[in-house]
């Protein structure tokens, strides 16, 4: 049987509770603990915990502490933290998984390890190298951020009759290079129109500044005057009541909703993930915009989460997660439905996969990057059994580009065997391919063998057991 872990049921392939084989489900949802240090600037959270628990219990004990978690505060941080983890505080503080600084894992053998006895491979791998592969994370600590003690938000919505499309498009150019205590993202969703009948594209720019309203005007004007902020669009909060805030929960609503774990999304959805590294032309939108004008995009949005600022200071091996300096922002695609039947899923899902298509010439290529924690298995899979780190690189590129030689290389020191495997975990290097070299074809089996053992070689200076091999010839038929 396989295992299935499971801390906040976020996946967005339900890769924490779905499986096409028999399985084991291991829920976490009883290790919710969460202990706050306020004077050293740090918890312990076990993994169920949500993201939201995490925000309030920091606030209980300091209004100018936070975390640079997610934004939807139903999160699980066991997978939410293993995959990254971003919100609105990225351009400042990087990732949640950046912040991580010790760990309780129970491992393949049964043992809970923290950093020390798991090493610094271990440590580096469950930091952002997905859920799901490495073990079971009971807990991590993290180190908390400074936040003021009052922050700025607005949300100013234009659609193309008040030039969104000019306004999106200059955002690329201004939105990685703005001060990092200001985060601008776009929600770009199909709205109707002020015309009786017609639908028009609407981008929303939902903002956190960490700071107050006199400081943001005059940086706004300098940065993007174009964007016509004006002083009454904009309402200074605490950085805890910004969370609800930005969550959209109506204003004056009670801090008790974050300790709220009810994920309201009734309807189902897909969603896909790029990057973008240079600003796409001003009419490439127009053909998004056609594509929201089509039936299926009635409850689709795209958000642009810009990078820059300490995102890309951080390097792209310090960790799993690699999507740092080359990535001016990130997009998501979301189409959600209400129709129950199949037909309507996959008309819904091609709609996205034709967009994603569209996107392809002004996107990341080789490998086209993608985030893990979107949860995306069009872009490949693992196979039934053990997965050869050929086909699961497919996948595994995309996610981590060449941090993904490293994760297969930590994977096959604490879990040879596979133990902890679905349909897009880290695969160990050379499983089963002895097996297959039995079954397909001398020559197949022969060049398989011969990129696990270049592979294998390659990473020697991770720290590999078995040096010899290395050195053998690599021609040798497989026995
Ligand atoms: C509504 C919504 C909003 C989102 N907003 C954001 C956002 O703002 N920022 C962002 O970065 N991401 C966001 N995400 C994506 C989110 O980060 C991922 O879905 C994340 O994996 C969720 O973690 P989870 O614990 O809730 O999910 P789960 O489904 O429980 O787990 C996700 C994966 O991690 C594995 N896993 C879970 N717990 C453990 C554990 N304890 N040990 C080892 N492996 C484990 C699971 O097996 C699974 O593969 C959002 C997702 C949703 C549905
Ligand atoms: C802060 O850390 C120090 C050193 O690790 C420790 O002795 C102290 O107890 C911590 N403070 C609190 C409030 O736990
Ligand atoms: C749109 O932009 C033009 C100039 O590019 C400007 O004259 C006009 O006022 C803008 N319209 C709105 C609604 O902002
Ligand atoms: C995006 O904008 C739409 C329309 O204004 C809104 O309904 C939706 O909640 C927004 N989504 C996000 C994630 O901001
Ligand atoms: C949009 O228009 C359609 C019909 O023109 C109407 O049924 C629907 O309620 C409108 N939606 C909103 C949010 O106003
Ligand atoms: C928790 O949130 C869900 C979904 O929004 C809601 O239906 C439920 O009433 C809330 N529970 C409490 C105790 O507030
Ligand atoms: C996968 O590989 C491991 C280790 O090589 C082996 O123990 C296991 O039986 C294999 N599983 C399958 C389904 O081939």
């Amino acid at each position: 049987m396989q295992i299935r872990v499971r801390s906040g049921g976020h996946d967005y392939e339900g890769l924490s509770y779905v499986s096409d084989v028999p399985f084991v489900l291991i829920d976490l949802i009883n290790l919710r603990s969460i202990s706050v240090d306020a004077e050293n600037s740090t918890a312990w959270v076990q993994a169920a915990a949500t993201i939201g628990e995490v925000y309030y219990r920091i606030a209980e004990k300091s209004r100018t502490l936070g975390f640079p978690g997610g934004i939807a505060t139903t999160l699980g941080v066991g997978g939410h933290f293993s995959g990254g983890g971003y919100g609105t505080m990225l351009r400042k503080y990087g990732l949640a998984a950046d912040n991580i600084i010790d760990a309780q894992l129970i491992d393949v053998k049964g043992r809970i390890l923290d950093r020390k006895s798991m090493g610094e491979d271990l440590f580096w791998a469950i930091r952002g190298g997905g859920g799901g592969s490495f073990g079971i994370i009971l807990a991590w600590k993290i180190k908390l951020v400074h936040v003021p003690s009052t922050v700025t938000v607005f949300t100013l919505s234009r659609n193309l009759e008040q030039n969104a499309t000019k306004l999106v498009h200059r955002w690329q150019y201004v939105a990685a290079k703005l001060h990092e205590d200001l985060f601008i993202r776009v929600n770009l969703t199909s709205v109707n129109s002020s015309q009786e009948g017609k639908r028009t594209v609407q981008a929303s720019f939902n903002s956190l500044y960490l700071g107050g309203i006199d400081k943001l005007l005059p940086m706004m004007q300098q940065s993007f005057p174009e964007l016509g902020l004006m002083r009454e669009d904009c309402i200074e909060k605490s950085w805890i009541e910004f969370v609800l805030y930005f969550e959209g929960f109506p204003s004056g609503e009670s801090l008790n909703v974050l300790l709220n774990r009810t994920l309201l999304i009734g309807a189902p959805f897909k969603a896909k993930s790029d990057y973008v590294q240079e600003p796409i032309p001003e009419l490439w939108f127009e053909g998004i915009w056609k594509r929201f004008s089509e039936r299926e995009a009635e409850s689709a949005l795209i958000l642009l989460t810009p990078y820059g600022g300490r995102m890309s200071e951080i390097s792209e091996s310090e960790i799993p997660f690699p999507h740092r300096a080359g990535a001016i922002y990130k997009i998501q695609y979301v189409v959600y439905w209400e129709e129950k039947e199949t037909a309507a899923s996959k008309r819904h899902i091609s709609w996205i996969r034709r967009l994603y298509s569209y996107m392809a010439p002004y996107v990341s290529k080789s490998p086209r990057a993608a985030y893990v924690n979107y949860r995306d298995l069009d872009i490949g899979t693992n196979g039934k059994g053990n997965t050869s780190y050929r086909r699961a690189s497919t996948w595994g590129n995309k996610y981590f580009k060449t941090n993904f030689d490293r994760l297969v290389h930590v994977k096959t020191l604490v879990d040879p065997a596979n133990f902890f495997q679905n349909k897009q975990s880290i695969p160990p290097f050379s499983s089963g391919w002895k097996k297959r070299a039995r079954v397909r074809c001398p020559e197949k089996a022969l060049q398989e063998l011969f990129l696990n053992l270049t592979l294998y070689c390659s990473l020697r200076h991770f720290l590999t057991p078995h040096p010899h091999i290395c050195s053998s010839t690599h021609t040798k038929r497989p026995t």
